[in-house]
């Protein structure tokens, strides 16, 4: 199989958000902290009727139907998600349904799981399987379902909830360059949720910013070494079109793409010009550890590196600035505003992408964008994943709402015998939604 990876897309996230300045007036933190300071504007959540599996069921639905896939063509479904609803009992099986009402069982594939890496996993697998000996000729799926959801405090603004569908097969507009993947992983304990009882994690904040950007170093280095053994020349940032990151907030996209500014700084590459070159000359001396803790080479190095990102990166923003952190699907939701945005010129691009999971797991990895034919063509991609649209026909809660919707959460989560409101009000129609929990836990779900 030639040009695999992903020939369709669609895009989930709830009606119902709340947002940012909205949410810094409630919290009395200084006006500014949450729009500005991390970048965001707005804040997608789950009400009482909807979770990771409800979200997964309406993607997939969804893209079946706009693209007109028949569930028999799908012979692997892998999902990436880090909300946990089950212990056992994957959200592969209850997409399951689905595939069962037309008679299709043989669909190999359970869930992955490292915070917001499961997705990649997901993908990668899938991918994998495509371009195997194993492969027997269908499609392949690939979901990443989360609801991001904080305990009170700095980390609540950076929650988020959403779906991401992506169909995977051969000549996709959008090919793996599967030869140039650079991954660092290793054992820490920047975000982590040890409890069991509680949906929440446990985060250092300060620590997980650090281990994501060490993180970026990392798999940036062992890409670079790849892409030169394979081209014969060094990679620098002007070698691809668009930069893609998993975006926990937006403010942490732009110290990433400064800091791969600053290796390519490092690096001597002729891409970096001579005003920049000696307004980062002070800290080329600081040791990897201090380089991190400098707030003055974040500066500098965001500043000499912001003309660069308005043009490679500002494109893949949108969705998370407006929905916020969802986990395993936030790569690939700004990955889904690049293709809102360019889809028109995407075409002959390389586009690479920085995934990111706590504990920790990060792969840098790229894609060449082609055309591609219809369906699976980018301007209908970008059709059918409708985002201007979706954003606008959203219901904007006030942030006593959300906070109310988070305790009663807290309230049922691992919880057994209750029907949910079943308030459908605020759903497009086509939306699956909770109805209920059984004595024996069982979840039962209904479509709008
Ligand atoms: N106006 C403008 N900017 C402001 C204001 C204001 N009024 N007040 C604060 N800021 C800025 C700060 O200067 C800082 O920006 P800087 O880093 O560029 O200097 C930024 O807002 C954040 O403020 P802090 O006080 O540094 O941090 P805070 O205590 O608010 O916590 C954090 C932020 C750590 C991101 C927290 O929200 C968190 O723990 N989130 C979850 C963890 C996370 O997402 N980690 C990322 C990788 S792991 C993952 O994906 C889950």
């Amino acid at each position: 199989a030639k040009n695999v990876g992903i020939l369709a897309m669609e895009i989930y996230f709830p009606p119902t958000c709340v947002q940012q300045e909205a949410l810094e007036a409630h919290d009395g933190v200084s006006k500014g902290k949450y729009t500005i300071g991390l970048g965001q504007d707005c804040m997608a959540f789950c009400t009482d009727v909807e979770d990771v599996i409800s979200m997964s069921l309406t993607a997939v639905a969804s893209l079946l139907e706009k693209y007109q896939i028949d569930p028999k063509q799908i012979g692997r479904l892998e999902v990436g998600s880090e909300t946990v609803i089950d212990k056992s009992k994957s959200i592969k099986t209850f997409l399951m349904q689905t595939f069962e009402e037309s008679g299709n069982t043989d669909i190999e594939g359970v869930d992955s799981t490292n915070a917001c890496y499961g997705g990649t996993a997901a993908l990668f697998n899938c991918v994998n399987w495509v371009e195997s000996c194993s492969w027997d000729g269908r499609y392949g799926l690939v979901v990443c379902t989360d609801s991001a959801v904080y305990a009170e405090g700095p980390a609540r603004p950076t929650g988020g909830a959403a779906a991401i569908a992506m169909l995977i097969g051969p000549d996709a507009p959008i090919a793996f360059e599967s030869k140039l993947r650079g991954s660092h992983m290793s054992h820490t304990y920047d975000f982590y949720k040890p409890n069991l009882a509680s949906e929440y994690p446990v985060v250092d904040g300060k620590l997980s910013q650090t281990c994501y950007l060490m993180a970026l170093d990392s798999c940036y280095k062992h890409f670079c070494e790849k892409y030169e053994k394979l081209e014969g020349r060094p990679f620098s940032i002007s070698d691809a079109e668009y930069f893609v990151f998993h975006s926990p907030y937006n403010k942490l996209v732009q110290k990433s793409f400064a800091r791969l500014y600053f290796n390519d700084f490092l690096r001597n590459s002729s891409f970096v010009d001579e005003i920049a070159r000696e307004k980062l000359s002070p800290f080329s001396a600081l040791s990897c550890d201090e380089s991190y803790q400098s707030r003055d080479l974040e500066k500098a190095a965001q500043q000499v590196a912001k003309h660069v990102y308005d043009v490679k990166v500002q494109p893949t923003t949108l969705i998370p600035k407006e929905v916020g952190n969802m986990y395993t699907a936030s790569l690939y939701a700004a990955f889904a505003s690049l293709i809102h945005n360019k889809h028109t010129s995407l075409s002959g691009k390389r586009v690479a992408l920085f995934s990111y999971g706590s504990g920790l797991t990060a792969t840098l990895f790229s894609f060449q964008i082609r055309e591609g034919r219809h369906p699976f063509s980018l301007s209908n991609l970008a059709t059918v994943m409708n985002v201007s649209g979706k954003l606008k026909s959203r219901h904007e809660l006030p942030p006593e709402k959300f906070v109310e919707t988070l305790k009663l959460m807290e309230h049922r989560y691992g919880g057994k015998d209750y029907v949910t409101s079943k308030d459908t009000s605020l759903l497009t129609p086509g939306t699956y939604y909770l109805t209920e929990v059984d004595s024996m836990y069982r979840r039962f779900y209904a479509k709008k």
